[in-house]
């Protein structure tokens, strides 16, 4: 079973920032399992690229951010800092081989409750969708 599911509720009503947060969420899965077949060299490969693939992502998104006035954008861009910090921590434990699963576990219920709780704090700010009303 992966360790995380995108599903609807999740959604922050923009498909870009839908997609890239399933994008993350399936990283996550694939290195979660890495760790479970103890599949060193594919969980270092993919926690780089997710770490490379959240910075791209954060950017998106703070970027819509900004350009729809959303009131909480510093805020927001602290969460961002602590994610990044986590998944440099987790690099660095990678090498003493502890709390590897804590560690995932920890980064999957962040991104969870961040999209769900902190980035959908974005809806009311979207413009409105042109597939919605019609
Ligand atoms: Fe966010």
């Amino acid at each position: 079973m992966p360790l995380m599911q995108w599903d609807e509720t999740m959604s922050v009503g923009l498909d870009e920032l839908d997609e890239q947060h399933m994008e993350l969420i399936a990283l996550i899965n694939e290195a979660f399992e890495a760790i479970q077949r103890s599949d060193e060299s594919r969980l270092m490969e993919l926690v780089d690229h997710m770490r490379e693939y959240a910075e791209v992502h954060f950017e998106t998104e703070e970027s819509v951010m900004r350009s729809c006035g959303f009131p909480e954008l510093d805020a927001h861009r602290e969460m961002h800092g602590q994610f990044a910090e986590k998944a440099e921590d987790f690099r660095r434990t990678m090498r003493s081989r502890t709390n590897l699963t804590e560690i995932f576990i920890f980064l999957s219920r962040w991104l969870t409750n961040h999209i769900m709780v902190e980035d959908r704090k974005l809806l009311p700010y979207l413009p409105p969708r042109n597939d919605e009303g019609a």
